[in-house]
């Protein structure tokens, strides 16, 4: 399962693009709007920085110009993926772009049926908002399960991107069902390397190591 980062924050990128911990960036309205950059500068910045695909979002809500929107978001770098929400002009956007070459994610998306629509719109990726459903005492991840399903019964190459994830137990949930790839903030991605046995056990060996005088250099 590829790893997006979920962020706009360009030094929380940066430390775990160093790591080899991203493959990927999503960038929404909300994510710009707390970066407080504008979202051309900041989006080029990513784009500089990391190699895979970096979601930046229109923000009109007609056909007409969602497409001027993302033909311009295009022109920042071939690695722009334009984020489209899952209404019906975001739909005939991602059409057009997909057909100009350009990759399209289109978001928002909270129905298996949404996401049939955005394969056959050619999307590139489909972002499920499996936090989003769970606050409603919703089951995201079964959603994530039947687009899995939907997609392999007809073969539709549309990725898989598992967003509003809340916990690090939603990363190896999405990696286990089969998601393509996990978006996630910078903290969740940190947070799937705790557990309380690794901690203990840490202590007790520097506990052991100090009584016993090792030292290494
Ligand atoms: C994904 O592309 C979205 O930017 C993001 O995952 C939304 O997450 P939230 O529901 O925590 O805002």
């Amino acid at each position: 399962m590829k790893f997006f980062v979920d962020t706009a924050e360009i030094d929380q990128i940066k430390e775990l693009n160093d790591l080899g911990m991203v493959d990927g960036v999503t960038t929404n309205p909300s994510l710009i709007a707390k970066s407080g950059r504008d979202i051309l500068e900041v989006t080029k910045e990513i784009c500089d920085m990391v190699s895979g695909p970096v979601s930046a979002e229109v923000v009109a809500l007609e056909a007409d110009d969602m497409l001027a929107e993302g033909r311009k978001l295009a022109k920042i770098a071939d690695n722009i993926a334009v984020k489209v929400p899952l209404t019906w002009a975001g739909l005939k956007t991602c059409k057009t772009l997909t057909d100009d070459g350009i990759m399209v994610n289109v978001t928002l998306c909270f129905s298996a049926n949404q996401a049939l629509l955005a394969a056959k719109a050619g999307a590139t990726f489909i972002s499920p908002f499996i936090g989003r459903l769970d606050d409603l005492n919703m089951d995201g991840l079964e959603l994530i399960e039947d687009i899995r399903t939907i997609y392999d019964n007809y073969g539709f190459e549309t990725n898989i991107l598992a967003a509003s994830i809340r916990s690090a137990n939603h990363m190896s949930d999405c990696a286990k069902i089969g998601a393509d790839v996990a978006t996630a903030p910078p903290a969740v991605i940190k947070a799937m390397a705790s557990h309380v046995l690794t901690d203990k056990g840490l202590a007790a060996f520097m506990a052991d190591a100090e009584k016993a005088g090792i030292k290494i250099v």
